[in-house]
């Protein structure tokens, strides 16, 4: 059932009981130690190792804003975690070298596979306003695993359309510094389009890391 943007609020998330074993969507991070995905880590780990700043999008659904700023920056890596595989796969092929997306949770990925201080500039375009606890993005958890992610200074930008939303993350990043947007490139994610086609009050919040 649609969930109604006005009206949503964020459910309670579900307490972590162990910060390496991350529950959440595929598995969690049990499942990126399985013998399968150690091709998929091996990846991961060589695209993010080196020296050029990285980029995190989290939720890139059909990769236009990913795809975009990887040939916008080519200096920058731009790596990108989505949940659903048909998109994924959808994406893949367009990459340009600097850009891998990836099927993964984002809650894992920061949580326990990204190497500490390396993410430079994570984007969250319209995260879901999800009823289901488990489901939730936006938590005090993933905020303190941006926390261990990102190096010093790098910036976290958020966009919504759901007012709760916006009240959850000014609330959620109370403790980072309001930063300036960061570059960005003229193509739109879809929910972008839909709220500039509909008219619809949106957020754009961005923070840099303590
Ligand atoms: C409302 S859509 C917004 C998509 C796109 N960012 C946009 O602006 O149009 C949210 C997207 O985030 C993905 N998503 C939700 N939870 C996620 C998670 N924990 N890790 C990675 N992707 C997630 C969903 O599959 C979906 O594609």
């Amino acid at each position: 059932m649609p969930v109604d943007r006005e009206r949503w609020s964020p459910p309670t998330p579900p307490p972590r009981q162990e910060p390496r074993r991350v529950p959440g969507a595929l598995g969690g991070s049990l499942l990126w130690d399985q013998p399968e995905h150690a091709p998929d880590r091996a990846r991961l780990l060589a695209f993010v190792g080196g020296e050029a700043p990285l980029a995190l999008e989290i939720g890139f659904d059909h990769g236009v804003t990913l795809l975009a700023h990887a040939r916008a920056f080519p200096d920058w890596r731009w790596l990108g975690c989505e949940l659903r595989k048909r998109r994924v796969q959808a994406v893949a092929p367009h990459a340009p070298d600097n850009c891998l997306p990836l099927r993964a949770d984002a809650r894992t990925l920061l949580a326990a596979l990204l190497p500490p201080g390396r993410l430079a500039r994570v984007d969250i375009l319209f995260p879901t306003p999800t009823e289901d606890p488990r489901r939730l993005l936006l938590s005090p958890a993933l905020v303190l695993d941006l926390g261990r992610a990102m190096a010093q200074g790098g910036v976290v930008h958020l966009e919504t359309d759901v007012p709760a939303m916006a009240a959850l993350v000014a609330d959620l990043f109370r403790g980072w510094a309001p930063a300036p947007a960061p570059p960005t490139v003229p193509d739109l994610s879809r929910r972008q389009r839909v709220a500039r086609r509909d008219g619809l009050p949106t957020w754009s919040l961005s923070y840099a890391r303590p």
